[in-house]
């Protein structure tokens, strides 16, 4: 009997020694096995915060050659990396520029109130930076500087240090491209300099719309083009003048539509504090009919209308801010395109700064324009300025805004920018207005 208890005890050690050495057996296999699975470098993310498209442009650019060197790579707006998303990304390269005064983009605005605002342990996170803006601004690149040091904050470690680029500053935007091609261990880089050429466009129209006014002179110009690639943009897009190789290029907003094929713009000539013209506006106001100038098309996708496309629009704008507006009214006109549009338009005074007149009454006879607002600050009237006018229609802008309406800002950044920016908060509520710029329902281009 003894001898049968050992002889079972045997061989249920046996058993269970078997049973144990199959259980490893597995379970190292299924390790090894997992090993294989996980993807043999994590996906990398680049981010970026762009106001007039060149960080989204160079965000782009980024994520091509990472794909190129065979890299799983995600590129998202700036706004989609909420807390738990940072914790999460292990790799991260970030392109942000600088807006207003030091300011992020727009479009960044829902990261700096919900992300920027937390502590967060980000230790798991190597992160690379390259941050646009221009000393003539000050402070330079702030957006940027604000936003390594959060990062470093919260534990999370440069690959290298913060590349500043001023006014798109080729020299730092190759070392950011070196940096990139080093990391991502290829030497298969696309060129990034493609189809940022410009080309020769000729003055063929200039007509002076506002003689006598006691702003400046505001010249409508319109070019034309021999190049058969040159008419491609899209409603909303910037045009930029070159100035030669030492000096930064102007970016004008694009009036026309291709089909029309020429670029019209609204330029107000620009003069400095010394007195003198500025150099771009200047160049455009005296330059002979018939000469060449040097253009490229540059995209603005937060001034494209997207899926905004549907929705009643509402255009706030000022002075040359009009072409912003009336390149778009042009779209649904061609389009045949009838979403309920209302224009708020302000200037000094009727008799003569009431720019485009003709074509925006045109537009309201068509049924194009909605409603039509118009503010003139040196006729005396009760209202003076475009966000006064907001004030005293909170209820017809609540209205349109519970219909879904998108708001689109368009002109100069001092004094109407920012009056809108402060008017649209008092009626809507901060925080109400932060959603509807996550939301793209509330777009600037100001300037
Ligand atoms: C998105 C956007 C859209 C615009 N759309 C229009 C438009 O439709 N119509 C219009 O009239 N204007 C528009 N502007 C303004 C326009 O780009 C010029 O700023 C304006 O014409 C004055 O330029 P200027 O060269 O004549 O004057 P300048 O006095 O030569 O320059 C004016 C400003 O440009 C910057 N600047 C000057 N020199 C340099 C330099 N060397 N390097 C870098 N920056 C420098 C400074 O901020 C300066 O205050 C727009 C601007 C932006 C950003
Ligand atoms: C209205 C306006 C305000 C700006 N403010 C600043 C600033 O405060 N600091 C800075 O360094 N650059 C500033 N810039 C320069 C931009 O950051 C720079 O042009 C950048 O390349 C824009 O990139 P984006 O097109 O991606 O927005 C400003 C530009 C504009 C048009």
């Amino acid at each position: 009997m003894t001898h049968d208890v050992w002889r079972w005890q045997l061989a249920l050690s046996v058993v269970l020694v078997y049973v144990c050495l199959c259980l490893s057996v597995w379970w190292w296999r299924k390790k090894s096995q997992s090993l294989v699975m996980v993807p043999p470098q994590k996906a990398w993310c680049v981010a970026y915060a762009s106001q007039t498209g060149h960080a989204q442009a160079l965000a782009e650019q980024t994520a091509k050659t990472l794909q190129l060197a065979g890299v799983a790579v995600q590129c998202l707006p700036l706004a989609q990396l909420t807390p738990s998303v940072m914790q999460q990304v292990e790799r991260l390269l970030l392109i942000v520029s600088t807006y207003g005064e030091g300011d992020a983009p727009d479009m960044a605005q829902g990261f700096v109130q919900q992300t920027l605002s937390q502590r967060l342990d980000l230790s798991q996170l190597h992160y690379a930076l390259l941050a646009l803006g221009s000393r003539h601004y000050e402070p330079f690149c702030a957006f940027g500087v604000r936003l390594d040091g959060w990062l470093q904050q919260q534990g999370a470690t440069p690959y290298f240090a913060r590349i500043d680029v001023d006014n798109q500053d080729s020299t730092a935007i190759e070392q950011w491209r070196r940096q990139l091609v080093h990391l991502a261990g290829t030497n298969d880089s696309p060129d990034w300099t493609e189809n940022t050429d410009f080309s020769e466009w000729i003055l063929q129209e200039r007509q002076l719309l506002n003689p006598h006014s006691q702003g400046a002179p505001i010249y409508y110009l319109q070019f034309s083009s021999t190049h058969p690639n040159a008419m491609t943009w899209q409603a909303g897009d910037l045009v930029q003048l070159s100035l030669g190789e030492q000096h930064t290029p102007r970016d004008y907003t694009v009036l026309s539509l291709p089909y029309q094929q020429h670029i019209a713009l609204l330029v107000r000539l620009h003069y400095r504090a010394t007195g003198e013209q500025g150099m771009a506006s200047g160049l455009l106001a005296r330059v002979p009919l018939g000469s060449t100038v040097a253009l490229r098309v540059r995209q603005h996708p937060s001034f494209h209308l997207g899926v905004n496309n549907t929705r009643p629009l509402i255009f706030i704008v000022s002075g040359t801010g009009l072409a912003g507006a009336l390149v778009h009214l042009r779209q649904q006109a061609n389009d045949n395109h009838k979403t309920p549009c209302w224009l708020i338009f302000g200037e000094r005074q009727r008799q003569y700064d009431f720019l485009c007149q003709q074509e925006i009454e045109h537009y309201q006879a068509q049924g194009i324009i909605t409603r039509l607002d118009t503010v003139f600050s040196r006729d005396g009237q009760p209202l003076r300025y475009v966000q006064e006018v907001l004030l005293a229609e909170k209820k017809e802008l609540l209205a349109w805004l519970q219909q879904g309406a998108a708001i689109y800002v368009c002109g100069s950044l001092q004094g109407m920018g920012q009056g809108v920016d402060a008017a649209l908060k008092t009626i809507i509520g901060d925080d109400e207005l932060a959603q509807l710029q996550r939301d793209g329902r509330y777009q600037r281009d100001v300037y």
